[in-house]
C-alpha cells in the first residue's frame, strides 16, 4: 500500500481523471439537473439536519438516482445520488474504468465493490458545509473497509470549500454509526473519543485530481463562499469479503452490488 496513504489516511493523485471525463460528468450532471422539477422531488439534504433522514426518498436512493437540495437554498441542487455508477451510462463508464480498479487494488481492496456514488455541486455562494465525519459512520462493514474516491471536477481550494482532513486520525476509533431505526434513521455514538487536536489539512487540488479517503479518516468541507463552483464526483467502495451491516441506511436487497467487471 502507498506509504503516504498509510500514514495520512488520504492520498491526492493529480491528473487522475482526464479533462474529457471531467467534462462528460459535468455535462451529464447538468442534463440530469435540467430534468428535475424541484417542486416534486425536493428533499433538503444537510448533514447538520437529520430531519431529511425520515424521508423514504433518501432511504431508497441507494439503488436509485435521486436529487437532494441545499438546506439554505431549497431550489438549488446539493447532490445527486446514490447509484449513478450503476444506473447512468455516463457515470457507469467513468466509474468502472480499469484505472480505478487498479487504484482500488493498490490501496488494499482485494475484491472491491462499488457501493455508492454522488455528484456533489457545492455551487458558488450556495454550497453548504459538510461537518466533520468518518465515512464508516454511514457505510459500515466488519472489518471497516469503506474507501472514498473523491474526484475534483473543478479546482478546489480553501475559498470554494475544498476537502479538509485530520491527517493520521484514521488510526483512531469509529465515533458514530448512522443506522436504520424503524421507518427512519438514527445517529448513535459508539466511541466518545474526541477528534484529535491536529490542525486540519486543506486538500487543495486541481481539476481531475482523485483523493483517496480512508473510511475512518475524519474529514469535512466548508461552505463555498467564493464565486467559483466546486463540483466533485465521489465513489465509495467496500471489500466484498467484509460483512455489510444489515442496519446501514443504504440497503440494496434486490439490486446486488457489483465490482469493476
Ligand atoms: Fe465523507
Amino acid at each position: 500500500m502507498n506509504a503516504d496513504y498509510a500514514r495520512d489516511g488520504f492520498l491526492a493523485v493529480p491528473d487522475f481523471l482526464p479533462a474529457a471525463d471531467c467534462d462528460a460528468l459535468q455535462a451529464r450532471a447538468a442534463e440530469l439537473a435540467a430534468g428535475v422539477d424541484p417542486r416534486r422531488t425536493r428533499t433538503i439534504f444537510s448533514t447538520r439536519d437529520q430531519g431529511h433522514a425520515r424521508d423514504r426518498y433518501f432511504l431508497e436512493s441507494g439503488g436509485a438516482v435521486r436529487f437532494f437540495f441545499e438546506a439554505e437554498a431549497p431550489d438549488q441542487l446539493n447532490k445527486i445520488g446514490h447509484a449513478l455508477h450503476d444506473l447512468d451510462p455516463v457515470f457507469a463508464r467513468v466509474s468502472r474504468q480499469p484505472k480505478l480498479a487498479a487504484l482500488a487494488r493498490e490501496i488494499g481492496l482485494a475484491d472491491p465493490l462499488l457501493l455508492q456514488s454522488m455528484y456533489i455541486f457545492k455551487n458558488p455562494g450556495i454550497g453548504g458545509e459538510v461537518g466533520w465525519h468518518q465515512d464508516a459512520t454511514f457505510l459500515h462493514t466488519t472489518p471497516i473497509t469503506v474507501t472514498g474516491f473523491w474526484i475534483a471536477l473543478d479546482d478546489a481550494d480553501r475559498e470554494n470549500g475544498c476537502l479538509m482532513a485530520l491527517a493520521g486520525a484514521h488510526r483512531g476509533p469509529l465515533r458514530q454509526r448512522f443506522r436504520r431505526a424503524g421507518e427512519g434513521t438514527a445517529m448513535e455514538t459508539v466511541d466518545s473519543t474526541p477528534w484529535p487536536t491536529t490542525p486540519p489539512t486543506p486538500i487543495e487540488v486541481r481539476r481531475g485530481t482523485l483523493v483517496v479517503l480512508h473510511g475512518l479518516l475524519p474529514h469535512a468541507s466548508s461552505a463555498n463562499r467564493s464565486a467559483r463552483p466546486r463540483h466533485a464526483y465521489a465513489l465509495h467502495l467496500i471489500d466484498r469479503r467484509a460483512a455489510y451491516s444489515a442496519d446501514n441506511w443504504l440497503q440494496r436487497p434486490d439490486f446486488p452490488l457489483r465490482g469493476f467487471s
